[in-house]
């Protein structure tokens, strides 16, 4: 391996949500965090080297994107999705939740049904809630230890709604969606008129053996159709903010500029480009290894964590380094659930109730960090489990 993704960042004091809210969060300083969805490892050098250069100019004044920045899009999603996008059907955003909420006010009204599929992302629901639409949930199906969509239910729910958003690969459950599936989930909604809102933040996190299909290459989506992606997830830059957007339907990607414009989240940010030109242009081989690193990872949780508690089943996710354990047989309430892992194990997951219906039962771990952090994860939590079952109490 080229890159070291072994080696320990403090992030301690460095004002990362991640590992400086675990007091307030889980209740101790002591807690190794697990939980934001941002990676332990320091982003790709080039991309590093590309914002100390920018810096060094010295004067970080309003900025705009270059023609260079729309060809490396280009370039990505043909190299990497085999997707030729227009010329112009790219617009950059501060960020995909802005997006989102960008998307709900452009093209639905308060009051007006937006569906979502949880257990997910807890800004979806946030957001719709948040702007005073009506949150409409099609709940995931799981079954034999893997997730589908109730498609009978999507499609009655789509009558009435007025926009979709959907989770491409699919925080926390991993999936990615097949082409099939995003055949019909596009066709559904381009028949009932609904704007559907395809985040696909996690698109480049997918493990060998499973082909990342963006919603608008899987060929039913009408024009109402957004695709959100970001430099973020990808590349470890969650602090930059810098995302966009591929709509390809010219009357919904002016809709979509105008009420960005209409909140003044049109101006790009000084790094945006820089970073983005960087990382698409010399961040493929950090990638590559980065993929196979939180492959082992995750594998190393799946084999090793079900062992150490014998209640969790772990599968593989299919995408993503988030994993979505099933906690149900370890027989505690959710609150219980979340003292063992936070209070007696020292672990800071997030919540599976916190992605909506479907998460009672459900923990969700991020293993995005370096190995030695995972071993000292699955210490904590053995020791907390054979303490509870001696009926030794905590220390
Ligand atoms: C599915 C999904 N969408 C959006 C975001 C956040 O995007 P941004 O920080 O660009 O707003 C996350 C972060 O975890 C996510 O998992």
């Amino acid at each position: 391996m080229k890159y070291d993704f072994d080696r320990i960042v403090d992030r301690r004091g460095t004002d990362s949500v991640k590992w400086n809210v675990s007091r307030s969060m889980f209740g101790s300083d002591d807690v190794l965090p697990m939980w934001v969805a941002d990676m332990d490892f320091r982003a790709p050098l080039p991309v590093l080297n590309a914002i100390i250069e920018r810096t060094g100019e010295g004067i970080l004044g309003y900025t705009m994107l270059r023609e260079s920045f729309y060809e490396a899009v280009a370039d990505w999603f043909r190299r990497r999705f085999g997707w030729k996008i227009g010329k112009k059907w790219t617009v950059p955003s501060p960020g995909v939740v802005p997006a989102i909420c960008t998307a709900i006010r452009a093209f639905t009204e308060p009051g007006d049904g937006v569906v979502y599929q949880p257990p997910v992302y807890q800004l979806f629901e946030r957001s719709i809630v948040g702007m005073e639409r009506k949150p409409v949930p099609n709940r995931l199906v799981f079954r034999e230890r893997e997730y589908s969509i109730d498609f009978d239910d999507l499609e009655e729910k789509l009558k009435t709604a007025k926009m979709m958003i959907l989770c491409s690969p699919h925080n926390p459950v991993g999936r990615v969606w097949t082409r099939g599936e995003l055949k019909v989930m596009a066709g559904m909604c381009a028949e009932h008129d609904v704007l559907l809102f395809s985040d696909e933040i996690h698109a480049d996190l997918v493990y060998p053996g499973y082909g990342h299909v963006p919603a608008g290459a899987a060929g039913t989506a009408g024009e109402k159709l957004i695709c959100a992606y970001s430099i973020g997830k990808t590349f470890n830059l969650a602090g930059l903010g810098a995302s966009y957007n591929i709509i390809p339907g010219k009357e919904t990607r002016k809709r979509f500029e105008e009420a960005q414009k209409g909140h003044a989240l049109d101006t790009p940010r000084v790094f945006d480009g820089v970073a983005l030109e960087a990382a698409y242009r010399h961040g493929v081989e950090w990638l590559d290894e980065l993929l196979s690193y939180l492959r082992e990872n995750c594998r190393m949780i799946v084999d090793e964590l079900p062992k150490r508690v014998p209640g969790i089943k772990v599968t593989m996710p299919q995408a993503t380094y988030l994993l979505w354990l099933d906690c149900r047989d370890m027989g505690m309430s959710q609150q219980r659930l979340e003292r063992f892992f936070a209070s007696e194990a020292g672990l800071g997951l997030n919540t599976g109730t916190s992605f909506g219906p479907g998460g009672e039962g459900f923990m969700r771990m991020n293993v995005a960090c370096p190995r030695s952090l995972l071993e000292e994860a699955l210490e904590r939590v053995s020791t907390a489990w054979k303490r509870l079952k001696n009926g030794t109490p905590p220390e």
